[in-house]
């Protein structure tokens, strides 16, 4: 059975699935229920500073993106941090992490920009108990415009200050939380790491407007009549963060620098894709607002059962193992050659494939053969793009398979060799200079 003990900056938990810094982890009762579900660890709710609490919209805060099943892919929000009393909340941190010691307890901060509201918040942080804080540096409204949040995240040198703050004021650990809202993941990384940082943590969300509701011409959530963009979330947000992850793992920089993959977990497998481009571990928030606490459960053991079957005993096993594969476009491989193959006895003749491929592709698919319908792959037309694969309704009824070296492309005409050649070395390149595949 595999072991999924995770071991984070020094932050131990059973497994590696941690709740997201939100409404989930807002309150004792929340984090107790989720901690008997199963979860790691959790990231508190962000806290602000002492004083009067923050105030919340009062009407709709959160909008959603359906699929045609009306299954949620994206999630907005237009919440603040806590709208809790400071007090409430260390006491509650204090007490939950006394009551469930062997999970991961981090507290989520966001206090003025400046060095005394810094020095003011660590200590009583730290007195809690808690394994460590999470800085957030990415909430992308409300917060933002009082010049904290994405404000601060989205400036490097700020960054680099209030992380050195952390790492002088407070013993904890200190997890550095990035926001997406930038045009270069890597440069807040490289400040947090200059700043000392243990970790980064990332995304939060996403700058985003959801959708306008056509009777009153309101963006929504509408309150009354007005909106105002909020924070973008959930499955549709994961391939944005998945990149930004893997930015900051193949980063010279930054290489080896601990990472939370956060953004559109729902299943193990999304899990196992972040800890795979070099994520330590996760954190989930959309999907544990749309199916509970107990989807951990599936979480859990799907993880468990894939690295058995993998022979995978550990995290460490997996982790990090796709990085090497990420590259820049410049040195794929131009002499990889596939061609789409479909399956007759999965095709339903639905004419998605084709239709796609004779308007917006290469013409490469057939439509009726003998008079009757029937949908087949011209090789000699095919260039292999995967669109026919992306549109057919019938999982594995499209595949993609690769020329054998010796081969003979029916498009080019061209023997299919088994070298491997790239952009920088092509002819067409006219900045073409003899470069080899890079060092592994
Ligand atoms: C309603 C809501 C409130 C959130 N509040 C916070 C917050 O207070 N602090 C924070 O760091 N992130 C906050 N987030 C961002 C999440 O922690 C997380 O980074 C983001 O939702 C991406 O993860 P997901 O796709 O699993 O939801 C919030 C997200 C949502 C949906
Ligand atoms: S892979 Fe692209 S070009 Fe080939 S059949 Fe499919 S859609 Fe057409
Ligand atoms: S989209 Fe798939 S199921 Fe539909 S005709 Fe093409 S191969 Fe068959």
């Amino acid at each position: 059975m595999a072991d999924l003990r995770n071991n984070f900056v020094g932050i131990k938990s059973p497994n590696p699935f941690w709740l997201a810094s939100a409404p989930p982890t807002d309150k004792a009762y929340n984090v107790e229920r989720a901690f008997k579900a199963g979860w790691g660890g959790v990231v508190w709710k962000t806290l602000g500073e002492a004083g009067p609490p923050i105030v919340n919209v009062n009407g709709p805060r959160y909008g959603a993106l359906y699929g045609a099943d009306r299954r949620l892919l994206g999630f907005n929000n237009i919440e603040l941090i806590t709208d809790r009393d400071l007090q409430t909340n260390l006491r509650e941190i204090k007490q939950v992490k006394m009551n469930w010691p062997d999970r991961a307890m981090i507290v989520s901060i966001m206090v003025p920009c400046d060095e005394e509201s810094w020095k003011a918040i660590l200590p009583v942080v730290e007195e809690t108990g808690a394994d460590g804080i999470e800085l957030n540096f990415g909430c992308p409204h409300g917060m933002s415009e009082r010049g904290m949040g994405a404000a601060v995240g989205q400036v490097p040198e700020y960054i680099e200050m209030v992380v050195r703050w952390c790492k002088q004021y407070s013993r904890m650990p200190v997890i550095t939380k990035l926001t997406p809202n930038v045009t270069d993941i890597r440069k807040p990384a490289r400040a947090a790491k200059a700043g000392g940082t243990d970790a980064v943590s990332l995304i939060n969300t996403i700058n985003s407007i959801i959708s306008v509701d056509l009777d009153n011409f309101s963006p929504q959530p509408s309150i009354d009549g007005r909106g105002s963009h909020g924070g973008y979330c959930g499955p549709a947000a994961k391939p944005i963060a998945l990149h930004m992850v893997a930015e900051i793992a193949r980063d010279a920089e930054t290489y080896g620098m601990p990472i939370s993959g956060i953004g559109g977990v729902t299943t193990w497998r999304d899990a196992a894709e972040f800890m795979a481009l070099g994520a330590g571990n996760v954190q989930v928030c959309t999907a544990a607002m749309t199916y509970g606490f107990k989807i951990v459960e599936e979480m859990i053991s799907g993880l468990s059962n894939w690295m058995d079957e993998k022979g995978h005993a550990t995290l460490d096993d997996f982790a990090g193992r796709a990085v090497r594969n990420v590259s820049d476009w410049q040195y794929l491989n131009l002499n990889y050659i596939a061609k789409a193959r479909i399956d007759q006895d999965l095709c339903i003749s639905c004419g998605r494939c084709h239709i796609v491929c004779e308007d917006t592709s290469h013409q490469a698919i057939m439509k009726e053969k003998d008079g009757k319908r029937h949908f087949e792959v011209l090789d000699n037309e095919c260039v292999g793009c995967n669109l026919c694969v992306s549109v057919c309704p019938v999982e594995d009824c499209i595949t993609m398979e690769q020329l054998a070296p010796g081969s003979i492309d029916e498009r080019t005409g061209r023997i299919v060799t088994g070298d491997y050649a790239n952009w920088t070395t092509h002819p067409n390149n006219p900045m073409a200079k003899p470069v080899a595949e890079p060092a592994e």
